[in-house]
């Protein structure tokens, strides 16, 4: 396998500027010494500034946790992907599920993000997944699918091949439910097929990652199944030693 493990931590709604400035240096220091995977925090934005000039120089990359579909404008409330770029954030993550399910993001809506990500040089990592009722229904593939087709749509087989998906089963988000390493894998090798519809650098590219409930205790068994490039990680993100735990079990 060569695709590279990418391990990044969602901070979502927590660690205001300076709490998050100081969970960045003890990441900077107890992570100088990993080589062998990407690694990157997303803090809140108005932490960003803070972050990235901690963070320069050394083997930690920043991604912001959403990004405006417009470039600049009349957009109350609204961050663009150029803005961010400008202030050296690297990648977003678009498409959340928290976005999706309390701030009406539309498959549509995350398509045209995706899509701002690529017109002001970031990289996308595209969440996608199913819920509870829809993984009961035996629906993930279709869901996953719907996603990935929506927000892919428009881009040339060179951009998907620089996008990181993030397969997170919204039942395991917060809720200490992790998927089991199959369940995650079977849903990620999914995912690889359905990328078969491009060229074949493709699918051998694109890192898919697995969120929700990732820890210490459990990154080994989900971090050793042949899809799972990475994980996508929000509470065990918090803590240095739990996140540095996740990328030990990585490399
Ligand atoms: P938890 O790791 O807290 O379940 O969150 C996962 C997630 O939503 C990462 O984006």
């Amino acid at each position: 396998m060569t695709r590279r493990p990418f391990i990044a931590g969602n901070w979502k709604m927590h660690k205001a500027p300076v709490e998050a400035d100081a969970l960045a240096e003890q990441l900077k220091r107890a992570l100088a010494d990993v080589t062998a995977v990407d690694i990157a925090v997303s803090p809140t934005f108005l932490a960003i500034p803070a972050v990235v000039s901690r963070l320069r120089h050394s083997n930690i990359g920043v991604a912001s946790q959403n990004v405006a579909v417009e470039t600049q404008g009349a957009y109350t409330g609204e961050v663009s992907a150029e803005m961010l770029k400008a202030v050296g954030v690297q990648y977003a993550i678009v498409g959340h599920s928290e976005r999706r399910q309390l701030y009406g993001d539309t498959d549509a809506v995350v398509a045209r993000k995706v899509q701002a990500c690529f017109r002001a040089g970031l990289s996308p990592i595209l969440c996608v997944g199913e819920t509870l009722p829809e993984r009961e229904a035996g629906q993930e593939e279709l869901v996953c699918a719907r996603q990935l087709e929506i927000a892919l749509a428009g881009l040339t087989a060179d951009q998907v091949g620089t996008v990181t998906i993030a397969y997170e089963p919204v039942w395991a988000i917060g809720t200490g439910k992790v998927a089991s390493p199959t369940q995650a894998n079977d849903v990620h090798a999914f995912i690889r097929s359905w990328l078969g519809r491009y060229p074949a650098f493709v699918a051998r590219s694109v890192r898919i990652q697995y969120g929700g409930s990732v820890k210490g205790s459990n990154a080994a068994g989900l971090l050793s199944q042949p899809e799972i490039d990475g994980a996508l990680v929000g509470g065990a993100a918090l803590s240095v030693e739990e996140f540095v735990a996740i990328i030990k079990a990585a490399v």
